[in-house]
């Protein structure tokens, strides 16, 4: 979901944050009292990963004082410094998308494309609930390259998987008007429509002899996952009093995914999508009154929500059924390869506004799964296996997911990251605090990290290991109500506009083994958001050109050679620029060295990067292209990516290659 205001949520669920207390951890207080500064000369004496405290320090001496506009001209900049070769697009915001030179943009799926052998045609004006659910949804966000055959490593065949994050209601249906109405304004028809435009694609899709990717309408292993697909629970919280329903009194059936933003995979070839802003899909007085009123709360549910669902269907109005909105907030692991499989919500991962979850292995095979609670003030997790996954037997790793133990993080000022572990009858996590068993924490899980005193971050969306360098990248995208009060040593910048990159070093990472699975890490700032010289605590790469500096870091992804991929949401509002996508080396002297790869177009966020295996084709997101201030279907602010005139603006995946063959970027 864009980091606007003016995204259509009605003003008392837009994202200001459920922590309602995101108080300094000890670490903070200490470093407040010492003064910023003093507390980061500590860091550094305290031996954090190379380079990394000290450009902490210098980026927060900064804060006080910008230091001058740290880039040359003459040649371009940061040539001969970058590994990266590609020439700089410049800053731009039109109703079309720009890649930079040398390389070439093709559509591969858009909104409404026919994606089972039986999917009507495409007709905007005459969209149905039984077409969207044939057809590719809507607000494409992770997406991931599955290779075909299975469990090769090819990169001119394979599946797409892709999340259908959630739905731009004003710029689906003729005659709704814009953003602050439309959600109001449909029927339950148009109602049923979002529903089938939300949850998952998967979609077959081949390059051909000319180079070009097709979408192959009748793949064997095409699927659509929406808003009514059964799923299964499994986990500590599987059956718990508070999943349960009228239509599942046991707990353990659930119709549909809500509001997939990014996701991950797994070792053994499964997807793992991750529901994050299911506050949306709620509404009723129960929200106020109701027994639960508290939990609601704490995940941002109100009585009006967001999306009006519930006057049409009981299950999403908690006046009806008061434990729906406890059976979303997981993330759900299902097997690309096979259409038939039953989606699993791995409850032992926890309950929260999972951005994304991203996998690495620890040394002994254990599985660490990364996920970020995107919210202000909210906190960052891993999950670490009770047992290491299996490479011999894929069907071995089936319910791995169910077992080990979730952690928090806390950072601390001495540049150290503690994993807080989150388990039942430890410390605060006690029937005193409401806490019967695991379930509860897991239900609950952000009041447990509360109590646990884990580290209110500035919207923590992908988390996400290096492969070559095993050190684990934190995207962190803004925090415009971060006080000056509330700052601490992870998130030193009130008023945090831009966002900035964290960067974890686990325990060996440099020693070319890291362990994931590791009580504690390092940490250190990779970037800050904005541009050099002008907003305060903007860091990067000293010859960062002008055009090469970023806003609200969002996702994230590795090409093979570790270098990263960085797609922005909100930099519209933020920085007045197009969202896009910048890449920069994140070792060697090119390490921070940003550079502008691509910009979506107008209203549009960059999401999903995901490269071949072989880093010949760059896949992207273009989400909600033409969400802008009074576009609407009828008026929208681009037609990207068709331009005719009955065609509204399409979220759609792209692939983006080199011409003439070769690695992208
Ligand atoms: Fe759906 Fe966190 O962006
Ligand atoms: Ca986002
Ligand atoms: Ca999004
Ligand atoms: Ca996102």
């Amino acid at each position: 979901m864009t980091a606007r205001d003016t995204s259509g949520e009605p003003a008392e669920i837009e994202d200001i944050g459920s922590n309602p207390d995101p108080r300094s951890p000890i670490g903070e207080v200490i470093a407040r009292r010492l003064g910023r500064r003093a507390a980061l000369r500590g860091l550094l004496g305290a031996g954090a990963a190379t380079g990394l405290a000290e450009r902490l320090l210098s980026s927060t001496a900064a804060v006080a004082q910008p230091a001058p506009v740290p880039h040359s001209s003459g040649n371009p900049p940061g040539a001969g410094i970058s590994t990266l070769r590609f020439p700089e697009l410049r800053h731009q915001s039109t109703e079309g998308d720009a890649v930079a030179e040398g390389h070439e943009i093709q559509t591969v799926l858009r909104w409404g494309d026919p994606i089972l052998p039986d999917a009507p045609a495409f007709d905007p004006s005459r969209q149905t609930a039984e077409a969207q659910a044939r057809q590719f949804g809507y607000n494409c966000d992770y997406l991931d390259f599955f290779p075909l055959p299975q469990g090769g490593r090819g990169s001119g065949h394979g599946l797409l998987v892709v999340n259908h994050e959630y739905a731009s209601t004003q710029l689906m249906f003729p005659g709704l008007g814009d953003d602050r109405r439309a959600r109001g304004r449909v029927d339950a028809a148009q109602a049923r429509v979002e529903m089938m435009a939300h949850g998952l694609s998967v979609v077959e899709v081949k390059r051909g002899e000319d180079g070009r990717w097709a979408a192959a309408r009748d793949g064997r292993l095409n699927r659509r996952i929406t808003a009514e697909t059964p799923m299964r629970v499994s986990g500590p919280a599987a059956g718990h009093p508070r999943l349960r329903t009228t239509a599942d009194p046991e707990g353990v059936r659930v119709l549909g995914t809500l509001n997939n933003c990014a996701g991950g995979n797994t070792p053994w070839g499964t997807v793992l999508t991750a529901e994050e802003n299911i506050n949306f899909y709620f509404l009723g007085e129960a929200a106020e009154t109701g027994d639960q009123r508290e939990a609601y709360k704490r995940y941002g549910i109100t009585k009006a929500g967001s999306y009006t669902w519930g006057r049409f269907e009981p299950r999403f109005n908690l006046d009806r059924e008061p434990n729906e909105p406890n059976r979303f907030g997981w993330v759900v692991e299902f097997d690309p390869y096979d259409p038939e499989s039953v989606p699993v919500k791995r409850t032992a991962l926890g309950r929260f506004k999972h951005e994304g979850a991203t996998h690495a292995l620890a040394p002994d095979g254990r599985v660490v799964l990364y996920s970020g609670d995107d919210e202000r003030f909210e906190y960052v997790y891993k999950f670490v296996t009770a047992r290491p996954w299996n490479p011999q037997d894929r069907a071995a790793n089936r319910d791995l997911l169910d077992e080990g133990t979730l952690f928090v993080a806390r950072f601390e000022a001495d540049g150290a990251v503690r994993w807080l572990p989150l388990v039942h009858g430890q410390g605060p996590l006690t029937a005193a605090n409401g806490f019967t068993g695991q379930g509860d924490v897991l239900v609950e899980t952000r009041r447990a990290a509360d109590l646990l005193g884990a580290t209110p971050m500035d919207r923590p969306e992908d988390v996400e290991a290096n492969p070559v360098s095993g050190r684990v990248y934190v995207m962190l995208t803004n925090n415009v109500r971060r006080t000056e009060a509330q700052v601490s040593p992870a998130n030193p910048r009130p008023r945090n506009i831009h966002g900035h990159v964290l960067e974890i070093v686990p325990p060996g990472a440099d020693a070319g083994a890291p362990d994931h699975a590791a009580a504690e890490a390092r940490w250190g700032i990779f970037i800050a958001g904005g541009k050099p010289g002008v907003d305060p605590g903007a860091q990067y790469h000293r010859a960062t050109s002008d055009v090469g500096w970023l806003s609200c870091p969002d996702n994230c992804a590795f090409d093979s050679r570790g270098r990263i991929w960085i797609a922005t949401d909100g930099a519209d509002d933020a920085a007045g620029l197009s969202d896009g996508l910048y890449a920069a080396d994140t070792a060697g002297r090119g390490r921070g060295l940003t550079r502008l790869f691509y910009q979506a177009p107008t209203g549009a966020e960059v999401a999903g990067p995901r490269f071949t295996p072989d880093d010949t084709t760059l896949f992207l997101s273009v989400q909600h292209p033409g969400e802008d201030d009074g576009s609407s279907f009828d008026r929208p602010s681009t037609r990207w990516p068709d331009f005719q005139p009955h065609l509204p603006p399409r979220p759609s995946v792209i692939a983006i290659t080199r011409r003439g063959g070769g690695p992208v970027g």
